[in-house]
């Protein structure tokens, strides 16, 4: 892909951006302020974690990103255009994996391209790479109930990849896995993403995660949720599986976790 005037490579992805985006949701107790008027922006190919405490919103940021739930005011622009529909140029990873049980590992991943009516020989060469490189495709023919967490969440990031969608949504993808393995998905998916540099929103519990993976961190403030800082993370890539001895690193844990301080989401 070059672009007309100065024969470089054009980013990939997508553009997104949110003007005054707001949700409220109608409860029998009243209104649900879950996202008070929020502005926000996704470059092509930028890396943007969102990372805030537990109901701030993050999710319904997401789903609303995806055209899956509709704001109760503000816009989404995609490259530009109002977003109406939900996207389909877009690989989602839910909070929960949401595979499904009578498929087999690889057939849930090849279901994303049948669904799309992508060519069935490519499809199934990209998958069978992205298990390798997600090192589980000694599992591809395994149902989901006989995976490990970690392989389940490994199979759902293969099935939103497998069609190299521009866009890359995951809510809290490695929030059921233990400490280690965790570490090795956010390099696995850095690798991946350095690959094909697509634009991605990554929401994470995680200060370390976050930092670890994105370009762009947005902190979110406690319910009704609101954006309180967006800090660019300047760090070399790919980053190394043992972030904690960089005191660069280091710096940008702390400006997080002195801004959770600040808001009373964290105490000494
Ligand atoms: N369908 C819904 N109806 C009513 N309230 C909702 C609904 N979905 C979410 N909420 C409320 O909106 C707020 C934000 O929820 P959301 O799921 O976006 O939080 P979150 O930041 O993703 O939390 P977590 O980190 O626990 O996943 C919460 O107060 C939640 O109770
Ligand atoms: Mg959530």
């Amino acid at each position: 892909m070059l672009t007309a005037d100065s024969g470089a490579p054009a980013a990939t992805g997508i553009e997104i951006v949110g003007h005054e985006l707001t949700k409220a949701f109608r409860t029998k107790d009243g209104t649900n302020l879950a996202l008070s008027p929020t502005d926000f922006r996704i470059e092509r190919g930028e890396f943007v974690a969102v990372v805030g405490p537990s109901g701030c919103g993050k999710s319904t940021l997401m789903l609303m990103v995806a055209g899956l739930l509709e704001p109760s005011g503000g816009e989404i622009l995609v490259d530009g255009a109002p977003l109406f529909d939900p996207l389909t140029d877009v690989g989602i990873v839910f909070q929960d994996d949401l595979l499904l049980d009578f498929r087999t590992a690889r057939e849930n991943i090849l279901l994303q391209g049948k669904i799309r009516g992508l060519p069935r020989r490519q499809q199934e060469q990209r998958t069978d790479e992205l298990m390798r490189q997600l090192g589980v495709d000694h599992a591809a023919n395994r149902y989901p109930n006989q995976l490990s967490g970690g392989m389940r969440q490994r199979v759902s990031i293969a099935r939103a990849l497998v069609h190299d969608p521009a866009i890359l949504l995951m809510d809290e993808p490695f929030g059921a896995l233990d400490a280690l393995t965790r570490t090795q998905m956010r390099v696995d998916l850095e690798a991946l993403w350095l690959e094909s540099p697509k634009s991605v929103l990554f929401i994470t519990h995680s200060v370390e995660e976050a930092v670890g993976l994105a370009d762009r961190v947005i902190v979110m403030g406690p319910s009704p949720g609101r954006i309180v800082e967006e800090i660019v993370i300047d760090l070399p890539r790919p980053r190394p599986v043992q972030l904690g001895d960089e005191a660069a690193f280091a710096g940008y844990s702390s400006q997080i976790y002195e801004i959770f301080k600040n808001l009373g989401v964290l105490h000494d």
